[in-house]
């Protein structure tokens, strides 16, 4: 595996790196992360993966040591060590105690920053889904490691050869197993509210700029597995893939009745990335 790491103040390579068992995230998963887009040493939408970051660890009262300022400074310096020029930034934040304990009471930070080769690539090609049930928790807006149902699911997606499994509580659709969706009917954009149901994704956020921006009306309401196949266009958002157009879910040719709408939403996601990459790069 290629990369490099920072863990708990030592860089290693990603290979050489071994994390003691009193990290409570192999215990009971307790632990927040976020996944960033690198250019050399700058991370893409940096103050909102932080924020949100920050946001998680109050909501769980995981102790960082580090203010925004100095947790931002030690992912670019993690990821000039790392000699990446485009990256995956994975960060995590967890606890640790003596014992295994389920309690987090006087517990003790854990940082872990990995930072991996990846590139965001333009792509027009329409990807694929399946729908599976959604059998979380309530406490999806916190972006923790607890991820079972997501693998689960995601598994099947990969059994079937779909790019991912959009997931339903009941016939309501609320996002995918690692990205947020939205729908496109009558050139009105729909995506489920960010409440506890879902992560409130940073591309999703972009997504309703781009609308803003490109006169599209938009609703942040929830819709059904039914609404979703009938659907003009399916808009799935990720920091890994951007915005992409869905092709088929379950196998059944869906959307195609929007492309130009679809589209113009998804370059400017891409776009956005791209104009940042162009700058770092320079410099
Ligand atoms: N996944 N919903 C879920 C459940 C996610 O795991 C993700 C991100 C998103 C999209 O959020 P954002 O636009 O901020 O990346 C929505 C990341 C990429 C992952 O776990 O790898």
């Amino acid at each position: 595996m290629s990369g490099f790491a920072y863990y708990n103040g030592e860089f290693y390579p990603l290979d050489g790196l071994s994390i003691p068992i009193t990290n409570r995230a192999f215990y009971f998963g307790d632990a927040v992360y976020e996944v960033f887009l690198g250019v050399g040493e700058a991370v893409y939408q940096c103050e909102e993966h932080i924020s949100r970051l920050f946001s998680n660890l109050r909501k769980l009262s995981i102790p960082l040591l580090y203010n925004k300022e100095e947790i931002t400074a030690l992912i670019s310096h993690t990821m000039k060590k790392s000699g990446i020029g485009e990256s995956l930034v994975y960060l995590q934040v967890s606890r640790c105690a003596k014992e295994r304990r389920h309690s987090a009471l006087n517990t003790a930070h854990d940082l872990l920053i990995t930072v991996s080769p990846y590139s965001l690539k333009p792509s027009e090609e329409r990807i694929s889904l399946i729908t599976h049930d959604d059998l979380r928790y309530y406490y999806c807006d916190i972006k923790t490691v607890n991820l079972l149902p997501s693998v689960i699911a995601s598994t099947e997606a990969e059994k079937a050869k779909a790019d991912e499994a959009v997931l339903h509580r009941g016939d309501t659709v609320t996002e995918c197993a690692h990205s947020n969706i939205a729908i496109l009917k009558g050139n009105r954009l729909l995506t489920h509210p960010a409440n506890n149901l879902i992560l409130p994704g940073i591309t999703r956020k972009n997504l309703l700029k781009a609308c803003v921006k490109e006169r599209v009306p938009f609703e942040e309401r929830p819709f059904t597995v039914s609404e979703m196949m009938e659907a003009d266009e399916i808009i799935v958002t990720s920091t890994t893939r951007a915005g992409r157009l869905v092709g088929k879910i379950d196998g059944k040719s869906v959307g195609g009745r929007a492309t130009d709408c679809g589209e113009s939403l998804c370059k400017i996601l891409y776009e956005q990335f791209a104009q940042f990459k162009q700058q770092n790069l320079t410099l």
